[in-house]
Parts: structure tokens; sequence; C-alpha cells
């Protein structure tokens, strides 16, 4: 990239405007973690296979190794920093992985907690079959995914309890 210059990019990440200089094919992963200082968002394979670096922009649920720092200019992203209930704390979905055992080694586990999100937006009562699906695009190689689903239960719980 050394003779293609940088641009600046302006975007909200987790509510707050940000401006970075970067090529604009730079991932926005990168962006995220390099130039913002974000290292939730975890780089498993880096091709769009794993999950693991899952973040919402504008709201849908996407692979942030695939997206260009140009496309991600004026979008809203949430990392799971931005994951958090009122006062700061766990919010239901990460109190459920940490409870049942869904976070082991934690490269998976923010993906897994924003796709278990983006299902629970619109599917409170999921079945195996609904988890399956929905995660399907998060790889874990520690769990077996039976605790994974289990957090997903218990974080439909969770959310019982707070509303
Ligand atoms: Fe992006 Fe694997 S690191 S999908
Ligand atoms: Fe290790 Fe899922 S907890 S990859």
């Amino acid at each position: 990239m050394a003779d293609v210059a940088k641009c600046e990019i302006e975007l909200v990440v987790n509510g707050e405007s940000r401006s970075v200089a970067a090529y604009p094919m730079e991932r926005l992963l990168d962006v995220l973690r390099e130039d913002i200082g974000l290292t939730g968002t975890k780089e498993g394979c880096g091709e769009g296979e794993c999950g693991a670096c899952s973040v919402f922009m504008n709201g849908r649920l996407v692979n942030s190794c695939l997206v260009p720092a140009l496309q991600a200019a004026e979008a809203e992203v949430t990392t799971i920093e931005g994951m958090v209930a009122e006062g700061a704390g766990l919010d239901g979905v990460q109190r459920a992985f940490l409870e049942y055992g869904g976070a082991q080694c934690g490269i998976c586990t923010p993906g897994m907690v924003l796709a278990a999100h983006n299902l629970l937006r619109t599917n409170q009562e999921p079945t195996r079959e609904d988890m399956k699906e929905a995660l399907a695009g998060n790889l874990c190689r520690c769990t077996g995914y039976m605790k994974i689903f289990e957090s997903v239960v218990q974080a439909c719980r969770n959310m019982e309890v707070a509303s």
C-alpha cells in the first residue's frame, strides 16, 4: 500500500464519533483494533469464514475482516465493547456465556455474543435449530457448541428478568 494515500474516514463506533486515517482497502477489523484500539473484536481466519471478527455495521452483523475501511465511512459500528448493560456491566448475553461456560479460550466469544444478540433481537424463544442456523457463521474450536447453546438459552432467561 506504499503508493496509496490514506484517507480520513469518519465513522461512529459504539456511539462515539471517530475520525481515522486509513488506507481505503484497509480492513474495518484493523481500523477497529489497530487505529482505534478496540481489541475485543478478534481475528480468526481473516477470510470471512469464522465469525470471530463480527461487528454490527448499521445494525447488520458483518465480518469486519471483509469490510474495506472506505465502506465503513459514515457507518455506525458496534463492537463487543459497545454491548454493555445499563450501568456499564456485562449484559444478559455476556453473563450467560460466563455462567454457562460458553466462553473458553475466548477467541470466538465476542463474535458469538454479537451473533446471539442478532438472533435474540427477533426471536426470544429460539429452538436448537434456530440457534444452529443463527450461529452457523461463527466457529468455535473449544466448546463443542453445547455450552454455547446452553448460554443462549440462559441469555433468553436473563433478558426476561431484565425486561
Ligand atoms: Fe473474519 Fe474469520 S476473521 S471471519
Ligand atoms: Fe475457544 Fe470458542 S471458546 S474458539
